[in-house]
C-alpha cells in the first residue's frame, strides 16, 4: 500500500504494508539510520522518533498509524546548525559507545517542550524508559539541564 509520511519537513512516500513498524520505514526506506534498533519491545528507548513534536517509539509504530509530522534525530539540527539539546551532549560528552543516544536526545527533546525547567526527579521520570548500556545517565541529566538553561537565553 502507497503511504505518503512527513519526515523532517519533506514528503516521502513508501509502498510498504501498513503493519511495517515505522522504525523500519526510517531506516530501510529512507535511509535515516540515525535512530537505533534495540528492543523492539517498547523496553530501550532507542528508537524513539517524534511524531507532532511527541516522543514515540518507533519500533511500536506501524505505518498505518502515523497520523503526523515524524522527526528523527536528523530533522533535530545538523552538523554546524545543531540543535540546542546536540550542542549540549556534545559539550558534556555525553555518549559513549552512542547507540542508545540518539533515542536518548529525542526523549529529552520531548521532556525540554514540555517542561522548560525540569529538575533531576523530572528528568530521572521522562528518560526512565531510555536505556543506556553504557551508564551515561549522570551525563545526560547534565546536558538537559545546560540545554533547559541555554533555550531560555535563545
Ligand atoms: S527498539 Fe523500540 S523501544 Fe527498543
Ligand atoms: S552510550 Fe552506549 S548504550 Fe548508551
Amino acid at each position: 500500500m502507497s503511504t505518503r509520511l512527513r519526515i523532517n519537513g519533506k514528503s516521502h512516500q513508501v509502498d510498504l504494508p501498513d503493519d511495517v513498524p515505522l522504525l523500519w520505514v526510517l531506516r530501510d526506506n529512507v535511509g535515516l539510520t540515525g535512530t537505533k534498533y534495540g528492543c523492539g519491545v517498547a523496553a530501550c528507548g532507542a528508537c524513539t522518533v517524534h511524531i507532532d513534536g511527541v516522543a514515540v517509539r518507533s519500533c511500536q509504530v506501524a505505518l498505518g498509524d502515523v497520523d503526523g509530522d515524524i522527526t528523527t534525530i536528523e530533522g533535530l539540527g545538523k552538523p554546524g546548525a545543531m540543535a540546542v539539546i546536540q550542542q549540549a551532549w556534545v559539550d558534556h560528552q555525553v555518549a559513549q559507545c552512542g547507540y542508545c543516544q540518539s533515542g536518548q536526545i529525542m526523549q529529552a527533546a520531548s521532556l525540554l517542550a514540555e517542561n522548560p525547567s525540569p529538575t533531576d526527579a523530572d528528568i530521572d521520570e521522562a528518560m526512565q524508559g531510555n536505556l543506556c548500556r553504557c551508564g551515561t545517565y549522570p551525563r545526560i541529566r547534565a546536558a538537559v539541564h545546560t540545554a533547559a538553561s541555554k533555550m531560555k537565553e535563545v
